[in-house]
């Protein structure tokens, strides 16, 4: 038997945000019906970055992946985030293929932007905004696209390059979109949060009644983008709720005591599975505080597989020798 090697290009090759979104908004689904198996991370912390194991079981789907952040790689010529994920066959245990998984991370957080937004921004959302244009805010976009017609963007990120790149990059698919300041991307029906940073960049009294948030970026502990207060006064949905309390964006404001892990309104996957509701009126302010599960990985993964078998793309290696 053979285990099928996919780089990244094969992987950009099979993969759509389509099928991204469909198998990560079923993995919200089973794992808000307690149907998944995801221990917690594993981290090995060095000097100067950390790696990390995720490994996780869906319907009929396992895999781990291994994933790092080095964040000074780049002044070496490499990649901050490298991820490599092996998909194994629960059968047998055998490994059925060993994928890239850094376009998968970026894809499956999108689309878990996406299928958020879905469920709890306004329908009738059309103007954008995104503080952050780094790599995330590039899925978050494609995510978005699937689920809205977007009338703007509204861009901001401390460097302006990154803004302006990211800008011309919205015109590719015909939409209008300008660099501004942090204030004003937030006057949006939707806004999506993806920096690093460790203090809050959107202040509670930029925020109107009705927009929805994507906090994408606080996946560590320290970790924050949103004012506390504007926390407080949000519905909030989290991806997983012990995950979101030990470094999401609700860490901060729970260490804090501005709130408690009883205010956190649902998971996504409850919505998704009908267990509670979502967005109840135009009104309210929303918030899905994202840290990244590795059921959203496997399952994209799943996809990646079984696509590539079909299309006949990748290196097939036969790793063991022949027992029989
Ligand atoms: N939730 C998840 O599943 C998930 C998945 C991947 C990455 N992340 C997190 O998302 C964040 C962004 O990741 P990325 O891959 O896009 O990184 P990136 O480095 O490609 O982009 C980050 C962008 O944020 C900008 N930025 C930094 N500080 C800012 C500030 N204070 N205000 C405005 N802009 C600022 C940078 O200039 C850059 O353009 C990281 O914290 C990462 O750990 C979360």
């Amino acid at each position: 038997m053979n285990t099928l090697i996919l780089t990244e290009r094969d992987v950009r090759d099979v993969l759509t945000m389509k099928d991204a979104m469909k198998a990560v908004e079923r993995a919200f689904e089973l794992h808000g019906r307690r149907a998944v198996q995801m221990p917690p991370k594993v981290y090995l912390n060095f000097d100067k970055g950390d790696l990390r194991a995720m490994p996780a079981y869906l319907e009929g789907h396992a895999g781990v992946k291994w994933v790092n952040s080095h964040p000074e790689n780049p002044k070496r010529g490499l990649p901050t985030v490298m991820a490599v994920l092996i998909y194994s066959d629960p059968e047998t245990g055998f490994p059925l293929a060993i994928m890239d998984a850094t376009h998968i991370t970026n894809m499956r957080t999108g689309a878990a932007g996406g299928i958020a937004a879905k469920y709890l921004a306004r329908k009738d959302s059309k103007i954008f905004g995104f503080i952050g244009c780094g790599t995330q805010a590039y899925t978050q976009l494609l995510a978005l696209r699937e689920v809205f017609s977007i009338e703007k963007v509204l861009a901001s990120d401390i460097s302006e390059r990154n803004a302006k790149r990211f800008v011309e990059y919205c015109g590719r698919f015909g939409i209008d979109a300008e660099v501004v300041d942090a204030k004003r991307a937030c006057d949006c029906d939707v806004l999506t949060t993806s920096t690093p940073s460790r203090k809050p960049v959107v202040r509670n009294e930029w925020i109107a009644d009705g927009t929805h948030i994507n906090a994408i970026g606080a996946d560590a502990p320290g970790k924050q983008e949103l004012d506390s207060m504007l926390i407080k006064r949000a519905k909030v949905v989290v991806d997983d709720m012990e995950q979101a309390v030990h470094g999401g964006e609700v860490n901060v404001p729970i260490a804090e005591g501005v709130i408690k892990p009883e205010d956190i309104h649902a998971t996504l996957g409850e919505i998704i599975a009908g267990f509670k509701p979502g967005r109840e009126s135009g009104e309210e302010i929303t918030v899905f505080d994202s840290t990244g599960l590795a059921i959203q990985d496997i399952a994209t993964a799943s996809v990646v597989y079984e696509k590539a078998i079909k299309e006949g793309v990748g290196t097939p290696i036969q790793f063991f020798e022949d027992r029989r």
